[in-house]
């Protein structure tokens, strides 16, 4: 007889390192049955069916499977889109607005088409744009659509403050808002190691040089290597996101969500601390801010505009 699982479907749209990767980690987790889907021809069969193989020497079972059908994605109750071209040495994230606007632009019709019900994790660069294109393109409800950099970015702080204090990564915890650029927003007050404010343990000269090492941390690996950008930790930060929806955590994490007047923001995806669980992202949380960090929150927020405004400019559709 044959069994029925019922597992919740997870789609990663890319199958490149990013993509893979994710995959990788949910396996790890058993979050759920794992489609990767890519336009390259047997790339993702063939990742699949390694990760599959991976999985009786790891310990997981759970279906891994690869397609080059976008159709295939059908019923799928997470979809997370790594799709891309990445950065290179030198460029910026903006570099990617148009190359990578299209590729989001077909993707979204896939997922009108296949998945409408879906939640979807965007993480493809730059990413508050691209997650913003998406919400316009698939009109979806805030709460199902988001984009991972938060996560990251904040988990390069805790590396670094750990590093700093030679204390284990597991006791610290950060808090980046903002925009997954230059203009990021880590926030010393809200970042702490066994519950003790980082900025009791760390002189101040020394957090500013760490907070610009985060700033610049996703360009710091692109330099080192060479042919594009960062993966692991990128892959494990969407993970941590599908599993606190997948598993209704109701986790508080910084995510790049949907402001409706949350910090003075309206109308635009912008990094802020959120609470995901079943439902996708069920609320803001709104925390003081130093007014130095307000302004900063406020100038990530105009980047994104920007980058908005350049994409229209460019003809996509989005508001
Ligand atoms: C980074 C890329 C993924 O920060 O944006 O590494």
């Amino acid at each position: 007889m044959l069994n029925k699982f019922s597992r919740p479907k997870i789609v990663s749209v890319g199958a490149g390192n990013v993509g893979a990767t994710f995959a990788q980690y949910c396996a790890e987790m058993e979050l759920g049955d794992i489609l990767l889907l890519d336009i390259v021809e047997g790339l993702p069969q063939g990742k699949a069916l390694d990760l599959m193989q991976a999985g009786v020497v790891r310990g997981y079972s759970v279906s891994i499977q690869g397609s080059n059908d976008f159709s295939d994605m059908k019923d799928a109750d997470i979809i997370v889109i790594s799709a891309g071209f990445p950065r290179k040495p030198g460029m910026s994230r903006l570099d990617l607005l148009e190359k990578n606007g299209k590729i989001i632009a077909n993707i979204c019709e896939y997922i009108k088409q296949f998945a409408p019900h879906a939640i979807v994790i965007v993480i493809t660069n730059p990413l508050d744009i691209m997650v913003q294109l998406a919400f316009h393109l698939l009109n979806y409800p805030p709460s199902k659509m988001m984009g991972m950099a938060g996560c990251l970015d904040s988990a390069r702080m805790c590396s670094f403050i750990a590093e700093e204090l030679q204390v284990s990564q597991k006791q610290v915890n950060a808090m980046v808002l903002g925009s997954h650029g230059d203009l990021m927003v880590p926030v010393p007050e809200y970042t702490t190691v066994a519950g003790i404010s980082v900025k009791e343990l760390i002189p101040q000269e020394r957090l500013e040089q760490i907070i610009d090492r985060t700033r610049k941390g996703g360009a710091e690996i692109v330099a080192l290597l060479k042919t594009g950008s960062a993966y692991y930790a990128p892959a494990a930060s969407s993970a941590r996101m599908v599993q606190a929806i997948l598993r209704d955590e109701k986790a508080l994490l910084p995510c790049a969500v949907y402001a409706q007047g949350e910090y003075g923001i309206s109308g635009v995806f912008v990094g802020l601390p959120c609470i995901l669980g079943a439902q996708g992202v069920e609320k803001i949380v709104e925390l003081p801010l130093t007014d130095e960090n307000k302004v900063l929150l406020m100038k990530s927020v105009e980047e994104v505009k920007q980058g908005v405004q350049s994409l229209k400019e460019l003809g996509f559709e989005i508001s």
